[in-house]
Parts: C-alpha cells; sequence; structure tokens
C-alpha cells in the first residue's frame, strides 16, 4: 500500500500490448508474495512515449512500469540514471522513481540466463555458443550471458557489419567473433535465436550440420505452440529445444524483485503459463 492508502500501480507499456502477458505474470507473482499491487498493460501511441512515462509515474504516481517493443531504446534515452547491465545493452525494460530519480534497469539478460542456468540445468562457463541475430534482443542479453564465462559466443546474423558492431562493443568481456549465416562453421554447444524471424514464422539460414545430438538450442521467442525454431532444432535431432517462456518469467520476476524487494517462485507460474 502507498502512503495515501491506494493500491501501488505498475504497468507495462508496448504498442502492440493486447498481448502480453506480464499483467498475468504479475499477478500471479503478487498473489503468491501478498504484495498488494495493481498491474495493467497499457498501449502507448508510437510517438507519445515519454509522454505516458511521465504521466503514470508522477502525474497518476504509478510505482514502476516495464517497456516493451517498441519502446526499449527510447526508455533507455528517458532513463536519469542506468544499471551497469541496462548501460551496454543500450535498451531499458524496466522503470522506477528512486528519490525522485528515474532508473533504468534490463532485466532480459538476467531472465534468460536463470532459465538457462536455473531452469534446464545448462551451466554456460567454458561453452560455445552461437547467438543467431545481431538486434536489440540480442544485444540486451550479451553482457549478462558474457559474464558466465562462455568459452567463446559467436554472433551470427544476416546483415554481417551489425554482427561485427556487436562485436565491437563486447569484446573486452569474451572471446567474441561475427559472421554471416553462409560461412557460419564449426560446433557450438549452445544457439540461442535473438532474431525476429520467428515472427514471419521463419528460420535464420543455418547450415544443415550446424546443429548435432549434443546441441542444446534456446528460441528467446515464445509462442503457444512450439516455435519455428523449436520445430526446426527438433527435427535436426538437438539434444533439447526449448521456447523462451522461462525467460519471459524470470525477466518478470527480476522486475518484481526490484520494485517490491521480494522475489517471487517462478516455476508455478511457467508451469501455469505452459498450460494455459
Ligand atoms: P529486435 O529488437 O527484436 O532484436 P531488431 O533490432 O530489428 O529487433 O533486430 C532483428 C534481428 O532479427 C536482426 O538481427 C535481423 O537481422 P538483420 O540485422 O540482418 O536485419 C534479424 N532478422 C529479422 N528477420 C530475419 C529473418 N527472416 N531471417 C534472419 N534474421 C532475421
Amino acid at each position: 500500500m502507498s502512503e495515501t492508502g491506494s493500491v501501488d500501480r505498475y504497468a507495462v507499456m508496448g504498442n502492440p500490448i493486447a498481448h502480453s502477458k506480464s499483467p498475468q505474470i504479475h499477478r500471479m507473482f503478487a498473489e503468491q508474495t501478498g504484495q498488494s499491487l495493481r498491474y495493467e498493460a497499457l498501449l502507448v501511441p508510437e510517438d507519445g512515449f515519454a509522454e505516458a512515462v511521465a504521466d503514470f509515474l508522477y502525474r497518476d504516481q504509478g510505482k514502476g512500469l516495464n517497456v516493451t517493443v517498441p519502446f526499449k531504446q527510447q526508455a533507455w534515452e528517458l532513463a536519469d540514471q542506468l544499471s551497469e547491465r541496462a548501460e551496454p545493452a543500450g535498451a531499458v525494460n524496466t522503470l522506477l522513481l528512486r528519490d525522485g530519480v528515474l532508473y533504468g534497469d534490463n532485466t532480459d539478460g538476467a531472465g534468460l540466463v536463470r532459465d538457462l542456468v536455473h531452469n534446464h540445468g545448462v551451466q554456460l562457463k567454458n561453452k560455445r555458443i552461437l547467438m543467431l541475430g545481431a538486434g536489440g534482443a540480442a544485444r540486451g542479453v550479451m553482457l549478462p550471458l558474457l559474464e558466465q564465462q562462455p568459452a567463446s559466443l559467436h554472433i551470427a546474423n544476416r546483415t554481417v557489419l551489425r554482427a561485427q558492431e556487436l562485436v565491437g562493443c563486447f569484446e573486452e568481456f569474451g572471446e567474441l567473433s561475427a559472421s554471416g549465416f553462409d560461412s557460419l562453421q564449426g560446433h557450438f554447444d549452445i544457439i540461442i535465436n535473438a532474431t525476429a524471424a520467428g515472427l514471419g514464422g521463419e528460420v535464420p539460414p543455418l547450415p544443415e550440420d550446424i546443429i548435432d545430438r549434443n546441441t542444446l538450442c534456446y528460441d528467446m521467442m515464445y509462442a503457444s505452440e512450439p516455435t519455428a525454431f523449436v520445430r526446426y532444432c527438433l527435427e535436426h535431432n538437438a539434444a533439447k529445444a526449448v521456447d523462451g517462456l522461462g525467460m519471459l518469467v524470470e525477466q518478470a520476476a527480476e522486475s518484481f524483485y526490484l520494485w517490491r524487494g521480494v522475489r517471487p517462485d517462478t516455476q508455478p507460474v511457467i508451469e501455469a503459463l505452459g498450460n494455459s
């Protein structure tokens, strides 16, 4: 409860936003932890993000925000102060006011790492990782992945220049390399799909032999049906192929912790969403 006795308000802002699972996830977290709060999904016009944030946090005294497509970069620019992990990510998915200062964090990478390591039992240390894609989604998770000290991280992207630029931004944090898809070769323990190809039901054009029986495939995208990438990897005999449902719930848990100081149990929420 806030000082005025009204329930603390949170929201996710995006465009589109109707299919966001964040309200459902945060309501389950609140119920489970006994926290009294309200969380809603707000559709924000493409050119109205800064105004919507000001209205929600200053006028309506909202306590915190999640930010999704297409506003994560704008949220990064808007924040007065950035967390260590949000700064190099170039994107912010969590905002809150701290002593009047607009603080921006990015919990996506932590959510991905926690899902891989904690939920799927996949250690990243000394592993050879292949990241598909070099856009905002890939950039957002680079630092938390590299903090796990993989042996190497190779970025493959349709536009090679973007992959090379991403390597340039993060090379001080690990063993990085870049290529297009056609010249992709070598053996990888873990392949992470951070491209937007799945939005059109497509899979990045991977060489036939890049997946084998030991490869763990992870799609950062989530859909109620198995994603095109997950289907492709299983058809190519991957050891395991999972979608981004766990990441979605884990990044939300990290935001919830930031706002409320309480860490929810993610397992029952992942199970409930997976069965819905
Ligand atoms: P996001 O924030 O979702 O990462 P983005 O910054 O527009 O969005 O990046 C989209 C990523 O998906 C890019 O890596 C893009 O490749 P390009 O940089 O070459 O454009 C990749 N992508 C989108 N559609 C794709 C497709 N059909 N096949 C392979 N890669 C695709």
